[in-house]
C-alpha cells in the first residue's frame, strides 16, 4: 500500500505528464503549419512518450493499491516564433519536469518508500536524456540560423525519428 501523500503526488504527476503531452502535440501542430513536417514528427513522438510517462505512473499507482484520480488538463500555448523558440521552451519545460521528479523522490525518501524510489530512478535517468536532447536541438537550430538548406536537412533528419514504447511499459505484464 502506498501513503496518501505519495498517492496525491503521483496523481499530480500524471496530470503534469498529460499536460506535457498536450504541450508537445501543440508544438507539433505549430511546426506542421509552419512547414516543418519532420520537426512536427519529432514533437508528435514526444507527445506519445509523455503519455507513456503518465501511463507508467498510472500503472504503478494501481499496482501499489492506490487510486488514480484524473483532473482537468490546463490549456497550452499554441504559437511560437520559430522551431528554435519551441525547442527553447522544451528545454525550459523539461527542467521544470526534472524538478517535479526530484520532488517526488524527496517525498518517497521522507515516506521511507523504497519501492517508489526504485521506480523513480527510471524517471531521473530519463530526465537527463530529455534535457540533453532539447539542448542538442537548440544548439543545432542556433547553428543553422536562417539557412534554409540547413533547416531542410534538419527537418529531414527529424522526420526519421520513430516512436519506441518506454521501457517500464514494455516490461510490465499489464
Ligand atoms: Fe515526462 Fe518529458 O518528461
Amino acid at each position: 500500500m502506498i501513503s496518501k501523500r505519495l498517492q496525491d503526488a503521483i496523481n499530480a504527476q500524471i496530470n503534469a505528464e498529460m499536460w506535457s503531452a498536450y504541450l508537445y502535440l501543440s508544438m507539433s501542430a505549430y511546426c506542421q503549419d509552419a512547414g516543418y513536417p519532420g520537426i512536427a514528427n519529432w514533437f508528435a513522438i514526444q507527445f506519445k512518450e509523455e503519455q507513456d510517462h503518465a501511463q507508467i505512473f498510472y500503472n504503478y499507482l494501481v499496482s501499489r493499491g492506490g487510486r488514480v484520480i484524473l483532473k482537468a488538463i490546463d490549456s497550452v500555448e499554441t504559437e511560437w516564433k520559430s522551431p528554435l523558440a519551441a525547442y527553447e521552451h522544451t528545454y525550459e519545460h523539461e527542467q521544470k519536469v526534472t524538478s517535479l521528479i526530484n520532488n517526488l523522490m524527496t517525498i518517497a525518501i521522507e515516506e521511507n518508500d523504497y519501492a517508489m524510489q526504485s521506480r523513480l530512478q527510471w524517471f531521473i535517468d530519463e530526465q537527463v536524456e530529455e534535457e540533453e536532447h532539447a539542448v542538442e536541438l537548440v544548439q543545432k537550430l542556433k547553428m543553422i540560423g536562417d539557412n534554409g538548406y540547413g533547416m531542410y536537412q534538419l527537418d529531414k533528419e527529424l522526420a526519421a525519428r520513430v516512436y519506441v514504447q518506454a521501457a517500464p511499459l514494455a516490461t510490465t505484464a499489464d
